[in-house]
């Protein structure tokens, strides 16, 4: 070979090897840049993830102690739209006047409404659950309207015929921010049953909407009684909620079926929810219950779920409604309640403690004290007082942490003599 087309084979090579070792030395540089990329982004998600739950974390910690609200005092919302969901049975969907975002709530929290019932007199205050997931374009209530009954001398509900009757879509509500302490525990992700009964089913179904768009792996057992289809609010949503979401699973009793209800179409099993019927359904009991229904649901299924093995702790629920304010639960009979005499100092009437009345609260409103009152069931902080004196007992769980030296008087009767600033 010729020395000069050695040489060019020689350059040729060269260059080659020099292309070579350039390009890989780009692709190297690509793929490097690649990984860093690829782990920027991993240490972004992870930040991300971990802010979500420490925010979480912090939100359900304040839920819990009902220290950090949406707002302070009261706040007007506009409704937006009244949707009839099921007999008697309508959705409030409140939004702010001007647009802007509301605050985020945590499933199972409600809203406290100030009614304007009768004008020139204070107004009724009610608490309602939102029943959808949290979202900051509006909030929803789904109420029930509790009728007259002559049969048993039960008059129409004041706030309850207020909304049904009176509110109409543009008008506007003053409300308390959301609160509550029944609220799902989105850190945790072990299986879940939700259980509703009623009207009692609102945070339930707000539970089941945001564990499956916020925690779609979490396994959840929606288990929802009604008397039959009729009473069946949110029915369509639902089933599209339990045939999409993967992990949820929905029972659905019927008490008393109607002639034209269908098994396995419209419900599953006829009957209402017991412990029985839960340990056919469940894989187990050693499970997170969340339940909220009727008194009479609450009263017979808490303590079922106790004695089938269920942990104290693993059972969380709420009972609202004019039956489960005014019975008492039964562990706790008027005659094993404590005696004593309740002072409200700044009226300075005294009354006697006979085991007539289920609180303080109602104590006071006999004796024409006059204290606020919305839940009566120790959630809303509604009924604080402070006690000057003396002690009180509570008669049930409070959902409300009460300030200091103050008690709900909803929950709260007197041990021994007690005096309270009222
Ligand atoms: C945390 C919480 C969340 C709640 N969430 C919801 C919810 O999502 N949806 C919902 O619909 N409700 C909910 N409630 C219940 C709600 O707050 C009200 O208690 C309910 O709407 C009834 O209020 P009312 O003013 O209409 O009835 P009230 O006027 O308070 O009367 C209550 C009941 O007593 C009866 N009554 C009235 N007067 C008499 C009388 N003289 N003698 C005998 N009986 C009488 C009425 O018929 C009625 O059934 C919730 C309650 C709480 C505590
Ligand atoms: S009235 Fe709501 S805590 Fe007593």
């Amino acid at each position: 070979m010729a020395p000069g087309m050695a040489n060019l084979l020689l350059q040729l090579a060269g260059a080659a090897c020099c292309a070579v070792v350039f390009f890989r030395g780009v692709s190297d540089l690509r793929s490097w840049r690649r990984r860093r990329r690829e782990r920027a982004a991993w240490r972004t998600e992870r930040a991300t993830q971990l802010a979500e739950r420490i925010a979480a974390a912090y939100r359900l910690a304040s839920a819990r102690r009902g220290d950090r609200l949406g707002w302070s005092g009261t706040r007007p919302l506009r409704v937006a739209a009244i949707v009839d969901e099921a007999t008697d049975l309508r959705s409030f969907y409140l939004t702010t006047p001007d647009g802007s975002p509301l605050p985020r709530f945590e499933p199972g929290q409600y809203l406290t409404l100030h009614l304007p019932v009768v004008q020139g007199e204070p107004p009724v205050v009610r608490c309602y659950s939102l029943s959808d997931r949290p979202n900051s374009d509006y909030y929803r209530l789904t109420i029930k309207h509790e009728r007259a009954s002559p049969a048993n001398n039960r008059k129409p509900g004041v706030a309850s015929s207020f909304l049904h009757q009176r509110v109409q879509v543009g008008d506007a509500l003053e409300c308390s921010a959301p609160q509550g302490a029944f609220v799902l525990d989105s850190l945790r992700t072990g299986p879940v049953v939700l259980i509703g009964a009623g009207v009692g089913v609102t945070p339930l179904v707000s539970m089941a909407l945001t564990a499956a768009r916020e925690q779609p792996d979490r396994e959840v057992y929606l288990v929802l009684g009604f008397r039959d289809r009729a009473h069946h609010p949110f029915k369509r949503a639902l089933e599209e909620l339990a045939s999409t979401a993967p992990k949820l699973r929905m029972f659905t009793c019927y008490s008393k079926p109607a002639s034209g209800d269908q098994q396995f179409r419209d419900y599953h099993h006829a009957g209402r929810v017991t412990a029985k019927y839960l340990q056919q359904i469940l894989p187990s009991l050693d499970l997170s219950f969340y339940l909220c229904g009727p008194a009479a649901m609450m009263h017979s299924l808490v303590p079922d779920l106790l004695n089938a093995g269920v942990a104290d702790d693993a059972i969380h629920y709420e009972a609202f409604g004019p039956a489960s304010i005014r019975k008492k639960p039964k562990s706790v009979e008027t005659t094993q309640l404590p005696c004593g005499k309740v002072r409200f100092a700044a009226r300075g009437i005294e009354g006697e403690w006979d085991g007539r009345h289920d609180s303080i609260l109602e104590l006071a409103e006999e004796l024409g004290v006059p204290i606020a009152s919305g839940c009566r069931a120790g959630n809303c902080g509604q009924c604080q007082v402070k006690v000057l004196n003396g002690k009180v007992q509570r008669t049930k769980r409070a959902g409300f942490h009460a300030e200091g030296e103050a008690c709900l008087t909803c929950i709260s009767v007197p041990n021994g003599t007690v005096v309270v600033e009222a």
